[in-house]
């Protein structure tokens, strides 16, 4: 099984396609995004001075994810993992790769491309549950059966501070700007695969799950 690194602008799917191959595969995640709201439930200056670049919709600093990068990485060694949210630039992008050559350890790049309109529909809509269940209001087979209720461990849904269209739309320019560069970069090295991640009436979540899993069994 090759550990992935997924890339995808807000709201392409990148959690909810983890959440899919953990289920399937037993991957260990590591969100970047994620690790960095636990950070910001801490009272301390760098949980306040996350907390605010989280909500503008603007990259914590490298110097700061590279450190919470390599923590991550040595606690998870030996084990297939899934990068959701990192590298987000070409600079993390590199370190990355040197310290993953250092180690021996292979990926593979995946791209979940989606429609601009469609993330900014699926960020607005979207409520999650600290057990890590994805839900969103617009999607029917994405509602809770009980409105603001998680149906697996029954704790109340949460909307994230980021999930309003002023942070989306910036964030959607950051990714554009910094994080597009990368696929390039992944290309020239034979490492990327594009999946169309779209949902439409003829293409399912299981559909783009399915071409996911044959990427990384190829
Ligand atoms: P992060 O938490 O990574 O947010 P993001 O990249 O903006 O991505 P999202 O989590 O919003 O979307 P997703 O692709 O996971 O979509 P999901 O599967 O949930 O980062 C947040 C912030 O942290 C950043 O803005 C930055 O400040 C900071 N940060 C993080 N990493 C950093 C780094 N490396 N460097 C610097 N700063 C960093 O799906 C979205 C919704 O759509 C859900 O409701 C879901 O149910 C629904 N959905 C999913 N798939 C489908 C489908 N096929 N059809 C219909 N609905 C779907
Ligand atoms: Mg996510």
């Amino acid at each position: 099984m090759k550990n992935i690194i997924f890339l995808g602008a807000p709201g392409s799917g990148k959690g909810t396609h983890s959440n899919m191959l953990i289920s399937d595969f037993g991957y260990t995640q590591i969100s970047t995004g994620d690790l960095l709201r636990e950070i910001t439930k801490e009272d301390t200056e760098l949980g306040r001075k996350v907390k605010n670049i989280m909500a503008s919709g603007e990259l914590v600093s490298d110097e700061i994810m590279l450190e919470l990068i390599e923590n991550k990485l040595q606690m998870v060694e030996g084990k297939p993992f899934i990068l959701d949210g990192f590298p987000r630039n070409l600079t993390q992008a590199k370190v990355l790769d040197s310290l993953l050559t250092k180690k021996n350890i292979d990926y593979q790049a995946i791209y979940l491309d989606v429609e601009e309109s469609t993330c900014r529909k699926r960020i607005t809509g979207r409520l999650t549950c600290k057990c890590g269940k994805p839900y969103n209001i617009y999607t029917e087979d994405l509602r809770p059966i009980v409105e603001g209720i998680c149906d697996v461990c029954g704790s109340t849904l949460i909307k994230r501070e980021d999930d309003n269209v002023a942070s989306f739309n910036k964030r959607y320019q950051v990714f554009i700007d910094n994080t597009l560069p990368i696929l390039a970069y992944y290309e020239e090295q034979n490492k990327l695969v594009k999946i169309d991640a779209n949902q439409t009436d003829t293409k399912s979540r299981d559909d783009i799950h399915k071409e996911i899993t044959e990427a990384i069994n190829d």
